[in-house]
């Protein structure tokens, strides 16, 4: 309810100046440290789930703080997950996406077979900003011939059109902030 969306937004940590001055940084790390706080955000994320929960096979988290919602929603929703790491930290194979950030390149990958042909999933992270890493995710993921049923994101930065980016695929947030 209202009191429990309040008390969400009141755990979120903002950090003026990091991680360069420049950025407003939203924290939410004190979230999963609070016992209620976490039970609230959880909860609020299934039951605002983009799309019914029959309509995917697989939570697919994107590294870091993606591993720390994706696997905790995906067991209670009873499915499987999916870890969309940073280049370099799975063994072969893999398959990958590169994408342009501000400033040079990164690289996201899954073990090759995780994703199979048909494979509906669910991609989570704990923000959405300009919506880079997530849509290279999805390229990945579609890449594998798997298809991309939503986005799920604890909180989402407005003003940088992350969301519209996505393109059609249902997506929905529990926190908008600047
Ligand atoms: N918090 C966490 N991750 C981020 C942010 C933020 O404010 N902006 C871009 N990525």
């Amino acid at each position: 309810g209202e009191a429990d969306a309040e008390y969400l937004v009141s755990l979120v940590r903002s950090v003026p100046g990091f991680p360069n001055e420049n950025v407003l940084f939203r924290d939410f790390m004190p979230v999963l440290a609070d016992a209620r706080g976490f039970q609230i955000m959880m909860k609020a994320l299934e039951l605002a789930l983009p799309v019914p929960i029959s309509e995917f096979d697989y939570v697919a988290g994107l590294e870091a703080r993606g591993f720390l919602i994706g696997p905790t929603l995906a067991y209670n929703l009873g499915k499987g997950f999916v870890a969309v790491r940073k280049a370099g930290k799975l063994p072969p194979e893999t398959i990958g996406k590169s994408y342009d950030l501000e400033y040079g390149q990164a690289r996201v990958e899954i073990e090759q077979g995780t994703v199979k042909p048909g494979d509906r999933v669910l991609i989570v992270d704990d923000l959405i900003a300009t919506s880079g890493t997530a849509q290279a995710a999805a390229d990945l993921i579609e890449q594998a011939g798997g298809k991309v049923v939503g986005f799920s994101f604890v909180m989402e930065l407005i003003g940088l059109n992350g969301r519209g980016s996505l393109g059609q695929v249902p997506c929905s947030s529990l926190i908008t902030m600047h």
